[in-house]
């Protein structure tokens, strides 16, 4: 059957471990080769595009970059016309979209001709949540993501589609997840990728205060105030998400030893300040590091499909 990874949720916990061990075990490059992704951006980024460009080099294939200027899905013409165009040419589409819906109906036009892979969609950033476990392993674990269990990690700010990847991946290894958040910018149960309803692992908790959530965890993670797509809001956003900054102050609240991580792109000044982002605790270059081991996990994992 044709894998795709949209969510984290959609993929078994069996899987996913098979894309951890892929993710950092040795590799070759016949894994694609000759065979070609295609990278849809509707988008832009930085972290993404370049991680799955080097990934599919490295396992042999050959990467086509398309942006929305050029190919207009479900303006020049509709998602499941570009999904059965790329398909004939294309082993993988990963895509970075607007609408999370677009997969599915991607899928369904192609007759699951083509695997599908999440860039970053409204709803969740899965491969971003791989190379974050990637990089928590390392640094308390030794590698090791069934060694996670137990550590507590606090997301701070706007809850975001990287928020909801994370905190599923968290919580399906054991780890505890505490989201501080103000009214308004909270999780919010129901659709893809909802933490609330993981059954098995750590505890999914949520607070209005900051100083709460990070009080006692190892690792504070942020994400952007103004994500892709709320640039109107950006005003209203930085009134409300003030508290929500992670200062040096905030950090104090959290164990001596805790690590800071960031998704990035950094609004430094914003959700973010230059001296926690800059400082020792500050794991955020492993993280961009680990989206590319990320992204071959995903992509060998793909290539295995039974
Ligand atoms: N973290 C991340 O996805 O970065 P880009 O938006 O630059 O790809
Ligand atoms: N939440 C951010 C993540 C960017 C990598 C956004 O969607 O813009």
């Amino acid at each position: 059957m044709t894998r795709h990874f949209t969510t984290i949720e959609q993929v078994s916990d069996q899987d996913l471990a098979s894309i951890y061990q892929l993710a950092t075990g040795p590799f070759d490059d016949s894994t694609l080769r000759g065979q070609g992704v295609a990278l849809v951006f509707e988008r832009p980024s930085l972290r993404t595009r370049a991680s799955s460009s080097t990934a599919v080099s490295e396992l042999g294939g050959f990467a086509t970059f398309f942006s929305d200027d050029e190919i207009g899905l479900d303006t020049r013409e509709s998602a499941e016309d570009v999904g059965r165009t790329l398909a004939q040419m294309y082993a993988i589409c990963a895509a970075r979209i607007r609408h999370h819906e677009v997969f599915a109906r991607i899928a369904s036009a192609t007759q699951d001709q083509m695997s599908l892979i999440n860039l970053l969609s409204d709803v969740a950033h899965p491969t971003q949540a791989v190379a974050d476990v990637l990089t928590l392993a390392e640094h308390f674990a030794g590698g090791n993501v069934k060694e996670l269990a137990g550590l507590k990690v606090a997301y701070v700010g706007d809850a975001t589609n990287v928020t909801r990847s994370l905190a599923v991946a968290l919580l399906r290894l054991g780890v505890d997840v505490t989201v501080g958040a103000p009214e308004g910018y909270q999780l919010t149960p129901g659709g893809l990728e909802d933490p609330g309803v993981v059954t098995a692992g750590g505890t999914l908790r949520v607070s209005d205060s900051a100083v709460e959530a990070v009080t006692g965890v190892d690792a504070v993670y942020t994400d952007a105030w103004v994500s892709m797509g709320f640039e109107e809001e950006s005003a209203a956003r930085r009134i409300d998400l003030a508290n929500f900054r992670v200062t040096s102050e905030l950090m104090v609240h959290a164990r001596p030893s805790a690590v800071l991580l960031h998704c990035l792109p950094a609004h430094r000044g914003d959700e973010i300040t230059s001296e926690v982002l800059d400082s020792p605790a500050s794991l955020v270059w492993r993280q961009v590091f680990h989206r590319r081991s990320a992204m071959r996990g995903v992509l060998r994992w793909i290539k295995e499909e039974k």
